[in-house]
């Protein structure tokens, strides 16, 4: 938990941004499973988290732009709740750990925000991602079904993004500390992978050590020997000679913080001669991608740089011919690498894509391109310095992909589909780091977690 001056330092530079009016965060709540008492773990909302810190459902902050005043509204706890759900801050409690000014009943927000809208003051509010916290909005704010999704605030969105997006020190801390827990899982997931295994004993130990390390998996665990399906969240298989494993797996903070790794590994110990070609390609395509990133150099630059160096390699391989720069502009790398470089991460794996994935990731200088793979990346423009990015090239071989393709002859001057055919079961390669940005470069986040071909094979062996 960070000092409380931390939460009324950021939402005083938030001010700074913002005109006049009333900024309305809503916390989460609970969400039901399969019955009301049944829930998902709760997670707090992250700018909420971000701008008051305290982890509890059925949350309100209120930062009154004129005043300066903020205001956490909710419930004190009920006997029932304690005897049900044990000790729970009141709101005194939840006042002074946020560094709010008052705390005040939930009950009482209905009236304070009409009275606010009756004087035509403006609620800045942001997009819901949550269909409970929409239909809150919506109640509180007299909106009709739906409205909340348009009437959000452009000014305040901008405002969070700007200031979430270059992470202070205590922050890339939490990254590291999810990082040191991240490397754990690699290490035990490497050792314990071999022939027999079913794909759920390792997911099982992976999501067991981020649970040991204080917090949770970050997200759902992709640990699958099908690295080609790009969100693969079964784990039914067995592992057999000659499978690779691909593994997208990260670790939340007791804070939120959250990691975001990939390796792939051969399950019998050494890669074939096959899989390491392409292997090296990924793993160059990376090396050459995170030597071009540099703050105020957009990231779809390092994509391209990423493109450009697996297109070359897959060239000498046999898979794909013809004029570099034109096949990297065309696109035909997208046929094996058809998902962006890379995307913000912090308190969300995704940083801030609840907020709409384009205010996080273009700008005025650099918009979303529509060409199949490109139109994937989610962050393209230029990075300052403090920014935390993740750096994921890939290589994979996606069965009703290249069938399409192929069928449609798509980039036949540059896709050798003859050789292409022949390597149909491969399956996919991803290698992802966490990086943050520095004015001259960035630097890698977190301990090593083996990498080249030979520190992979010494790890699962
Ligand atoms: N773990 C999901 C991703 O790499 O974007
Ligand atoms: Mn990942
Ligand atoms: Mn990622």
């Amino acid at each position: 938990m960070f000092e409380p001056n931390v939460f009324r330092a950021r939402r005083r530079q938030l001010l700074k941004s913002l005109t006049s009016g009333i900024v309305l965060l809503p916390g989460n709540g609970e969400s039901p499973m399969n019955y009301v008492d049944n829930t998902y773990p709760f997670r707090q909302d992250s700018t909420f988290l971000y701008y008051a810190g305290v982890s509890r459902p059925g949350l309100f902050l209120l930062i009154d732009l004129d005043d300066g005043d903020t205001t956490i509204f909710g419930k004190e706890p009920t006997v029932a709740d304690i005897m049900w759900s044990g000790p729970q801050p009141g709101l005194a409690e939840l006042r002074e750990r946020s560094g709010a000014d008052k705390a005040d009943d939930l009950e009482v927000l209905d009236g304070v925000l009409t009275r606010a809208i009756q004087q035509g003051r403006e609620v800045h509010f942001l997009l819901p991602y949550r269909v409970e916290t929409r239909c809150q909005l919506e109640d509180l704010l007299g909106l009709k079904p739906g409205q909340s999704l348009q009437n959000h605030s452009e000014e305040l969105t901008r405002a969070v993004v700007a200031q979430r997006s270059i992470k202070e020190s205590r922050e890339l801390a939490e990254i590291e500390m999810a990082l040191e827990t991240t490397q754990v899982m690699y290490s035990v997931a490497m050792q314990a992978t071999c022939v027999g295994k079913f794909e759920r004993e390792i997911a099982g130990l992976v999501e067991g050590i981020a649970i040991a390390g204080g917090g949770r998996l970050a997200y759902p665990c992709i640990l699958t020997k099908l690295g080609q399906v790009l969100h693969n969240h079964h784990y039914h298989r067995r592992l057999e000679a000659g499978d690779l494993v691909v593994q997208d797996s990260g670790a939340a903070t007791a804070l939120g913080y959250a990691s975001d790794i990939t390796r792939t590994y051969p399950v019998s110990g050494t890669f074939s001669v096959r899989q390491r070609e392409i292997y090296q390609a990924v793993l160059d395509s990376l090396t050459h991608s995170l030597a071009s990133v540099q703050a105020g150099r957009p990231f779809r630059d390092s994509h391209l740089v990423a493109a450009r160096t697996l297109t070359a390699s897959l060239q000498q391989i046999g898979l794909m011919r013809g004029d570099l720069d034109e096949s990297v502009a065309a696109g035909a790398h997208a046929l094996f690498f058809p998902h962006g470089l890379g995307h913000m991460m912090g308190l969300d794996v995704h940083d801030m894509e609840n907020l709409g994935e384009d205010y996080v990731g273009y700008d005025s200088e650099i918009a979303r391109s529509e060409q199949f793979g490109l139109k994937a990346l989610r962050f393209g423009r230029a990075p300052e310095s403090g920014y935390v990015l993740t750096v994921e090239p890939g290589c994979y071989f996606i069965g009703p992909l290249i069938d399409q393709w192929k069928a449609e002859k798509r980039h036949e001057a540059f896709i050798n589909y003859n050789e292409v055919d022949s390597w149909r079961d491969f399956g996919g390669v991803r290698i992802e780091e966490n990086i943050v940005v520095t004015a001259g470069g960035c630097s890698i986040l977190g301990p090593p977690i083996p990498k080249s071909i030979a520190d992979v094979e010494v790890a699962c062996s």
